[in-house]
């Protein structure tokens, strides 16, 4: 990313010739890769959404959710590891957090590994609190499984654009 903050990149929906580029990203951030069918099996189903963003034709950044009725779930949430550090993950989250309060979720959920201290941070200063844990829920290559703590984060507060 260059000097422009995270507040001035556009951030837009995934779409399905979006997926490959996607599923790049997330195979870089993540042990257990999701193949772009996958994704699109995903995207496609009922009150799934996803965004991302892509400064200069790069994907360096993505959030996907889900809901029911009135609770969502965030399910994967990455910036690429050249550009962290610099906002892009929190304003990817906040951006999620408006566009699922304008669908209506009044709480949106997650779940995250309990070692994975970067994230925890980002979801506290983010207003989500631990509300359950899932004994090792995240198996590993290398080393034991880890436990997943589930966080629940309230929308009611979150302002949308048509507020
Ligand atoms: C978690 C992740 C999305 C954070 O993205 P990011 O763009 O670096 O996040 P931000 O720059 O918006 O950071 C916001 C806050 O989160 C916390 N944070 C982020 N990375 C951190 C780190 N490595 N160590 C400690 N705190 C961290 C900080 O409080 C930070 O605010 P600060 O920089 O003002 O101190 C990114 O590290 C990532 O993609 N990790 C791999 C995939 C992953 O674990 N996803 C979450 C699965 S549940």
């Amino acid at each position: 990313m260059d000097s422009s903050s995270p507040a001035a990149l556009e951030i837009e929906e995934m779409k399905s010739y979006d997926l490959p580029a996607i599923a790049s990203l997330h195979a870089v951030c993540f042990e257990d890769a999701w193949h772009a069918k996958l994704l699109g099996r995903i995207l496609t189903a009922p009150g799934a959404f996803g965004l991302f963003t892509r400064p200069h034709g790069k994907t360096v950044g993505f959030v996907i959710c889900r809901s029911t009725g009135e609770e969502g779930e965030i399910l994967s949430l990455a910036v690429a590891p050249g550009v962290r550090r610099s906002g892009l993950g929190g304003l990817l989250l906040d951006t999620a957090k408006v566009q699922a309060a304008k669908f209506n979720i009044a709480t949106l959920f997650l779940e995250v590994a309990e070692d994975n201290l970067a994230a925890r941070r980002l979801y506290e200063k983010s207003d989500f609190s631990t509300v359950g844990r899932r004994p090792h829920y995240y198996r590993r290559r290398y080393g034991p499984a880890v436990d997943a703590l589930t966080l629940r984060c309230s929308l009611t507060s979150v302002t949308t654009m048509d507020s």
